[in-house]
């Protein structure tokens, strides 16, 4: 027996309806705020907000590649090819040695990153990945040069859920201070909406990536003999060091005077003496991810350089 579709088929009436509830809708936010619109890509952007919105792809590229690899052994070139814009390919990702529920959760932040790298596309038009140096080799560089001494073995990121979180310590925290700072230079509602649903899905890897290193603050990685915690002050304060802007950066157990209200010394999350997120300038966040503390000097995880026009604005391209 042939199933009988009983949906009625929507009338001319409700067509034309729906059209001019579309057109009254970005009619009227084409006008938001008054400011200069963009017709590149999106009439809702103002155009002074292109640049800030386009500017965190450098980061969100850099964690699904990271993430995408480190829990499934394949990037955006499987996973999503539109998304990359033709931009080469990541170096030295790969799938690391992850337990199951660290496996689950990165996985789960790896689909996430898909979805911020195309709502930000679908907003401003972007630009393509930016060349990611993420081989052992370079988060090795970067733990060498938090602990300013060379660990041995060299820290390998892949070689353990534990050692693959203090790995992705270093990085969704950068970004989601400088969507921090970005927020208030903002001019469109569109931006900024699009800037705090970010920032608020990003605070919410950061949490759990810090809570999951928190339940093992004191433990010792192996084979360091080093703890969890130290490993995290380091990379806070080599970070505060690279950003040169005095603090910005915790690590999971500081100085009581560091907690919040200065009662703890447990810090499960960073914040400021009133336990307000910290803020990052884009300037501020290439000297960290370039590793050379200076934003004319690209390297570290991006040894062309991030992309757009504000990291371009630094640098002659090689
Ligand atoms: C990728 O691009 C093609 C061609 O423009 C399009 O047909 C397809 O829907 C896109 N896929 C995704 C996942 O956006
Ligand atoms: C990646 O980083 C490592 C460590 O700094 C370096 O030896 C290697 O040459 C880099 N690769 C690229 C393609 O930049």
């Amino acid at each position: 027996m042939a199933i009988r579709y009983t949906f009625p088929a929507p009338s001319r009436a409700t067509i034309f309806a729906s059209l001019l509830l579309v057109l009254v809708h970005s009619s009227s936010s084409a006008t938001d705020n008054g400011k200069n619109t963009n017709t590149n890509r999106n009439t809702k952007v103002p155009s002074s907000d292109l640049d800030l919105l386009e500017f965190p792809l450098n980061l969100e590229y850099f964690e699904a590649e990271f993430f995408l690899h480190g829990s499934l052994g394949y990037g955006l070139d499987v996973a999503a090819p539109n998304l990359t814009g033709g931009g080469p390919s990541p170096v030295g990702a790969k799938q690391a040695s992850l337990d199951p529920l660290v496996k689950d959760v990165i996985e789960q932040f790896a689909w996430q990153e898909v979805g911020h790298l195309r709502a930000i596309k679908n907003t401003v038009k972007g630009f393509p990945r930016p060349l990611l140096n993420l081989s052992s080799e370079s988060f090795a560089t970067a733990m060498n040069m938090a602990f300013g001494k060379r660990l041995s073995p060299p820290f390998d990121p892949y070689a353990s859920g534990l050692h693959y979180l203090i790995a992705s310590y270093l990085i969704p925290y950068v970004g989601l201070t400088g969507y921090v700072g970005a927020n208030p230079k903002l001019n469109g509602a569109v931006s900024k909406r699009l800037v705090a649903g970010l920032l608020a899905v990003e605070s919410g890897q950061d949490a759990v990536i810090r809570t999951l290193l928190y339940q093992r603050a004191k433990k010792k990685v192996y084979p360091y003999g080093i703890t969890v915690a130290e490993f995290t002050n380091r990379v806070s304060d080599m970070r505060n060091n690279l950003g040169h802007e005095g603090l910005t950066d915790e690590g999971l157990i500081v100085s009581r005077e560091r907690g919040a209200e200065r009662k703890t010394a447990g810090n499960v999350l960073a914040g400021d003496q009133d336990s307000v997120g910290y803020a990052r300038t884009a300037e501020q966040i290439l000297r960290i991810v370039y590793g050379s503390g200076d934003e004319h000097v690209p390297g570290g995880f991006y040894p062309k350089g991030a992309n757009g026009r504000i990291a371009a604005s630094y640098y002659v391209p090689k």
